[in-house]
């Protein structure tokens, strides 16, 4: 297996990732500003596929109309000239003062009323550039104190604005869907949807469902000490992963948004192997952009931004070489069939048994030997886990 990403690897980077000037809260930037022609040219060579932005990536907020089309112009060059495709566009809603108590769910009205202006907007871009995905991160949708919010009333406008975006696209006829991406804190202090479980639950209440789904991050549910793998596996369960955001974090602390792979990378492992092996018929489980998220420490100069890109896209494919080997090997088999790994695929009631049989099936309960599972009948999970650990550290 190549080791070189191609763009079959379907590898794409957010503009604020690579541009990311490495200001942060204490200290101001340490490096100077990407121009997103350099970047284009520069993830292109390096063999991702696709670039993502924020409207005020491309052209800063308050830019004049002219100021918008010239970046625009110059974006549809550069892609025209390497085959960079933009498969996701998404908004700012947090940066500028306006937003500084949200975009969809400030208490200010007027607030409100713009940032639908500013997403309408946006919305009509990423269609003209073919974008099929259209991430929303309230990252100012939330609160400090619990008498500041009403939490109830804020879930109203959400969904009202998630509404109105939606038939939007269905009334204008674009070939493009939401992702919501929760993270659970951090600018707010508390953020609505924080977790992928409670973005799923607010999705249901939507007027079309089938219109949303998720762009999960793997800091973000780390953050909150949260298995990011399982977390997947559940919103593919709910046909939700329309998007993914790919970094490394280490802990419950702040967003770090490290290299894949230079947090949990037993997660990681995990992770690429649901990714790429865990199709019902064992093929991939999300055929969908390997988008990274991430930000080149602010200790870099550009040298060591390429670096940690290029870094994110093999990490990418040698924890793929090594969920191959993993899966390939039989001693592994083995040990997944001891586990009884695939009995789970099983239905617990046999077909067309009813509860009146289970009833009265007696080695279901009264000749069944519960005992047996005390200091007995051992998973041998631990032997798995340490099978998957030696192919992570290549020494099978
Ligand atoms: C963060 C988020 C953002 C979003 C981006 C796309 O913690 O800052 O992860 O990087 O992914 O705004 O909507
Ligand atoms: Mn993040
Ligand atoms: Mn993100």
């Amino acid at each position: 297996m190549s080791l070189t990403p191609t763009k079959d690897d379907k590898f794409s980077f957010g503009l604020w990732t690579v541009g990311y000037n490495g200001a942060d809260p204490f200290g101001g930037p340490t490096r100077p500003a990407l121009d997103v022609v350099h970047a284009v040219e520069k993830l292109a060579e390096l063999g991702a596929y696709g670039l993502t932005f924020h409207d005020d990536d491309l052209f800063a907020f308050g830019s004049t109309d002219a100021e918008r089309q010239t970046q625009i112009d110059r974006l549809k060059a550069a892609l025209a000239a390497t085959g960079l495709v933009v498969p996701m566009v998404t908004t700012n809603l947090f940066s500028a003062p306006v937003f500084k108590d949200g975009g969809f769910t400030s208490n200010d009205r007027d607030v409100r009323r713009f940032a639908l202006r500013k997403v309408l907007r946006n919305i009509d871009l990423a269609a003209e550039l073919g974008a099929e995905t259209f991430v929303m991160w309230g990252g100012r949708e939330g609160a400090e104190y619990d008498s500041a919010k009403d939490i109830r009333l804020a879930l109203d406008r959400y969904k009202e604005a998630v509404d109105l975006l939606g038939q939007y696209v269905l009334d204008k006829g674009y070939g493009l869907r939401f992702a919501l991406e929760p993270k659970p804190n951090e600018p707010r202090g508390d953020i609505l949807l924080p977790t992928v479980g409670h973005a799923l639950a607010f999705i249901n209440e939507l007027e079309h469902p089938e219109l949303v789904g998720l762009n999960p991050e793997v800091g973000h549910e780390q953050m909150a000490g949260l298995n990011f793998e399982a977390g997947i596996a559940q919103a593919l369960w709910h046909g939700k992963l329309f998007h993914i955001d790919l970094n490394g974090q280490r802990g419950i602390k702040y967003d770090q948004d490290l290299v894949f792979g230079h947090g949990d990378l037993h997660n990681a492992f995990a992770l690429v192997d649901l990714l790429e092996n865990g199709g019902p018929a064992g093929g991939p489980a999300y055929d969908g952009p390997r988008h990274f998220d991430y930000k080149p420490s602010r200790t870099e100069d550009e040298s060591g931004v390429w670096e940690s890109a290029a870094a994110n896209m093999r990490t990418y494919l040698l924890l793929k070489e090594r969920a191959r080997a993993f899966r390939a090997d039989p001693e592994v088999q083995e040990a997944l069939a001891a586990a009884k790994l695939g009995e789970l695929a099983q239905p617990t009631l046999g077909e067309g048994e009813t509860v009146a049989d289970l009833l009265a099936d007696r080695s279901a309960f009264e000749d069944f030997d519960a005992d047996a599972y005390f200091g007995g009948k051992g998973f041998g999970f631990v032997r798995l886990q340490q099978l998957a650990t030696e192919h992570l550290l290549g020494a099978r």
